[in-house]
């Protein structure tokens, strides 16, 4: 990673390179997308994902009451409005039938979040197509994760990746990623993270400024080389680990958290804590909860209500040592 930092720092190439370019065609090529692009983040992603499939004032978008809290103000900040759903008791993604129950004629697109690596449901694909609305992934959590043997980042109608440094892959930086599936958005994909210019540089559409530098780009082609061999270290570890998670039937988890549900999930924490072992709750507030969507104050999700502030995150990433993951299960069975 550094030499291809250094290497791309003193070409003084440092925007709208190869690196950019090679790194979109190669992520598409691993995760069986029709193209994708880099871009600054995963909240930049998501804002890109909307505006291609032209969401704006007056439409709805289905969002999971539990994920981290760009999934949704991705929605408000194109105008649109978000429309929280419940999320499963087992494996903590939307819930499917909740979103059935929410589909009205003003929607949009559902953004399905594969919560903490885990897959969402392969229903949330049929319930789209049926009902002619555009699925997004928030994949922010999910690089390498499966689904029915296709990568994530090739099931929706467009994914949204994020490489921010806490993710399963990154760039030393910030960073994220544009996939999609259809042959008519990977032009305008382009186009709408570099101010909605054409190849004659006219600007015949809205877009800004979300270019990835080059020097990002670069790392993040070191990284996709060995993110294949990161994610089985995860699952390994997962695997070493005591736990009872499940993993969704035809899927694989890409383990970017391992939570724990628990019932006295303070009592838990402090346990790791005592052992040196980082664990906190993710995430303690349904984004309905928050104070900046204060005006949805009546909408209840009874799951994400219950679990929200009992989901332990523990550590499974890739540099565990074995004596760590001992500790681990030493403490998880207290
Ligand atoms: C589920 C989810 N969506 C979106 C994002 C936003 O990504 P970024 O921080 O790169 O903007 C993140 C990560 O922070 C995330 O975990």
């Amino acid at each position: 990673m550094e030499d291809a930092a250094i290497e791309v720092l003193r070409s003084k190439k440092w925007v709208k390179g190869e690196q950019g370019r090679m790194f979109g065609a190669e992520f598409a090529s691993w995760c069986g997308a029709e193209a994708a692009v880099p871009c600054q983040s995963g909240s930049a992603a998501l804002w890109a994902a909307l505006r291609l499939l032209d969401i704006g004032p007056g439409d709805e978008v289905i969002v999971p009451g539990l994920t981290f809290i760009a999934t949704a103000t991705a929605v408000s900040l194109v105008g649109a409005t978000p429309v929280f759903a419940d999320v499963e008791p087992d494996y903590w993604c939307i819930c499917p039938v909740d979103v059935k129950s929410k589909i009205s004629d003003k929607t949009k697109a559902v953004i399905g979040v594969h919560l903490f690596g885990q897959p969402f449901s392969q229903k949330l694909r049929k319930l789209c197509d049926e009902n002619n609305i555009a699925l997004i992934e928030d994949a922010a959590q999910a690089h390498g994760a499966t689904m029915d043997g296709k990568k994530i980042g090739s099931i929706g109608d467009i994914a949204c990746f994020s490489f921010f440094p806490s993710k399963n892959m990154a760039v030393g930086g910030e960073g994220g990623m544009i996939t999609t599936t259809r042959k008519d958005l990977a032009e305008r994909m382009n186009r709408l993270i570099n101010h909605g210019r054409d190849d004659t540089l006219e600007s015949i559409e809205l877009g800004t400024n979300l270019r990835m530098s080059e020097v990002q780009a670069a790392i993040g082609r070191k990284q996709l080389e060995k993110i294949d061999e990161w994610t089985q270290i995860r699952n390994n570890n997962s695997e070493f680990i005591q736990h009872n998670t499940t993993v969704r039937k035809g899927c694989t988890h890409a383990w970017h958290q391992l939570c724990i549900l628990s019932d006295q999930p303070n009592e838990l924490i402090s346990s790791f804590d005592r052992q040196g072992i980082d664990a906190r709750v993710h995430y303690p507030i349904p984004c309905n909860r928050q104070q900046v969507y204060s005006e949805y104050s009546n909408v209840e999700l009874k799951v994400c209500e219950s679990i929200a502030h009992r989901l332990v995150a523990i550590p499974v990433h890739p540099s565990l040592t074995t004596g760590e993951l001992e500790k681990i299960n030493k403490v998880l069975h207290l």
